[in-house]
């Protein structure tokens, strides 16, 4: 009963749609229907700037962070707690306070990895921001991040992480599948590194 509780804790603090309720409670804004529509960190800097995009990347990152932690804090052992983190990232996906929509799992997942590995973390997060240094599409540097983040976890023999990784890629390319059709047309927002955004 305990560990079923937990599980729903995780995806409910998964499921807090921060960009959306960030935007309306402090801008009037409803990030779902400006920018590329997604609820996440890219956009909320995209439609609402810096400030609000900065709290909202720390939300979403934390989101994935604090339930990975959840067992932790309740001295439960027996289980992977990288099973919290998914329940958080399909919160985050599958919104019940989003009619069972939401983002793309960038940041959640980021954060399940602070939690479980910091140190993997940092080169995770140095990667990305490389990538979109390099690329200048956020949605780009995230699916090339999470590859390369899939493979080099093989050096961590950590089977449970790779096999995690592999199947966040496959669900990541998926979720960002407007974003695919948008690089192959050539129309994908663009990023100035420092993140003022461009069309
Ligand atoms: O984390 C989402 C990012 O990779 C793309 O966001 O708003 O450009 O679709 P967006």
């Amino acid at each position: 009963m305990k560990l079923i509780i937990l599980f729903i804790i995780a995806y409910l603090l998964g499921a807090v749609p921060s960009g959306v309720w960030i935007g309306k409670l402090f801008f009037n804004k409803d990030i779902r229907t400006e920018g590329s529509g997604n609820i996440g960190t890219t956009n909320t800097f995209r439609v609402l700037g810096k400030t609000a995009g900065t709290v909202v990347m720390i939300m979403d990152i934390a989101k994935g962070t604090i339930a990975t932690l959840l067992p932790t804090f309740f001295g439960i052992q027996h289980i992977n707690p990288l099973i919290f983190g998914v329940f958080a990232i399909l919160g985050h996906t599958f919104s019940i306070f989003d009619r069972f929509n939401g983002g793309k799992a960038v940041a959640t997942s980021a954060g399940m990895l602070l939690a479980y590995n910091p140190w993997f973390f940092v080169f995770a997060a140095a990667l990305w921001v490389s990538l979109i240094y390099i690329t200048s599409m956020v949605s780009l540097a995230s699916m090339i991040a999470f590859s390369i983040v899939t493979v080099v976890s093989l050096w961590l023999r950590d089977p449970y992480l790779t096999i995690l990784a592999l199947l966040l890629t496959g669900f990541i390319f998926y979720r960002h599948r407007t974003n695919i059709k948008r690089i192959k047309a050539g129309t994908e927002n663009m990023v100035h590194f420092g993140l003022g955004y461009k069309k």
